[in-house]
């Protein structure tokens, strides 16, 4: 069960110390230090060290230290793990591993988390996001999705998404010219399969980056679209997005009213012996109040309400 909050999960990469720094200074919900898409390399192995300093000897203010490991299909993996577990585990509360094509990836990582956190004497598992953005992992997300008790979130890669089923895209998360060829949002079916999936599994659905860090419009629509089917959150690859995903991500005073209104309604009926009521001229029942119950919950964890 997942007990932070992650509406906007900035990514920072791990080549940068001095980014790495105002990341943590930043309000994002959620920070990772990246070792995969955004560090060269030939940094890699550099990137491993900051990765350790900054896990051991920055201030993360109260959220999960969280870093972003290559994929399994990378020479790169292995040594990430092992090397920043051996030496800061203790620090490292959450990993989130990129391009998982099927629940056997899934294995692999916890099999060796738990074989290192055995002898560093780490009695916390380490949580774990996972990345589905291959047609791989498209296919395999519901498994995937239940397949270790250490997964708080199943995470939309779009850009590697749309490399992996040859859609043509210039700009990670951002509509293009081709999306006037399409009527409807292109990530819909991805994005929908995965929402599902993660919430079947009872772990939460984040969606990934907006490239263009100017474009607050566009990401403010890219966020509203993931908020409309169900998502808790967004990656921020750049500080000036992290408002924005916190705003959409959080329910407006008016959605909170609604929810309040409704259980309170629902609460005196109910004491009478009934199941539906018109609020206005809209009928109010049963499946109102979990839908009210919800917007109670989310408003919570967004520290919108007591
Ligand atoms: N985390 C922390 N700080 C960041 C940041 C991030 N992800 N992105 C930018 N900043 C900082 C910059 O260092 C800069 O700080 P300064 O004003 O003290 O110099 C400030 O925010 C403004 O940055 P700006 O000049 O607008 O952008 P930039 O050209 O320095 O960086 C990117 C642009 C895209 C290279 C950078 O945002 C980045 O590396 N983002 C993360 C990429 C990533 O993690 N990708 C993988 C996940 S999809
Ligand atoms: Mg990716």
């Amino acid at each position: 069960m997942v007990v932070y909050p992650q509406r906007s999960v900035l990514s920072v990469p791990g080549s940068r110390p001095d980014m790495i720094e105002k990341a943590l200074r930043s309000e994002a919900d959620l920070v990772f230090i990246d070792l995969e898409d955004s560090v060269a390399p030939e940094a890699k192995a550099g990137a491993r060290r900051h990765v350790i300093t900054a896990l051991s000897e920055l201030e993360w203010r109260g959220r999960p230290r969280a870093i972003r490991v290559n994929g399994l299909d990378t020479p790169y993996f292995y040594r990430d793990l092992i090397e920043v577990l051996e030496a800061a585990g203790g620090w490292l509360d959450l990993v989130v591993v990129p391009k998982v094509g099927a629940a056997a990836d899934v294995y692999v990582v916890t099999t060796l988390l738990a074989q290192i956190e055995a002898v560093i004497g780490k009695a916390q598992p380490t949580r774990l996001h996972v990345q589905i953005e291959t047609a791989q992992g498209l296919l395999n997300c519901a498994e995937i999705a239940r397949s270790s008790e250490r997964l708080d979130a199943l995470t939309f890669g779009p850009g590697d998404y749309a490399a992996s089923v040859q859609m043509p895209s210039t700009a990670i998360g951002m509509p293009d010219e081709w999306d006037r060829q399409y009527p409807g949002h292109r990530f819909g079916y991805a994005m929908h399969q995965i929402l599902v999936a993660g919430r079947a599994a009872g772990i939460q659905v984040i969606d990934g980056p907006y490239a263009d860090f100017r474009d607050s419009d566009g990401l403010r629509a890219a966020c509203l679209r993931a908020r409309a089917l169900g998502y808790d959150g967004k990656w921020c690859i750049h500080p000036a997005q992290i408002p924005i995903v916190n705003e959409v991500f959080t329910p407006t005073p008016a959605e909170v009213r609604w929810a309040q209104e409704t259980l309170a309604a629902y609460e005196r009926i109910r004491a009478g012996g009934q199941g539906a009521l018109a609020i206005g001229t809209t009928m109010v029942d049963a499946a109102s109040v979990r839908m009210a119950e919800r917007t109670i919950a989310r408003a919570r964890s967004a520290k919108v309400l007591e």
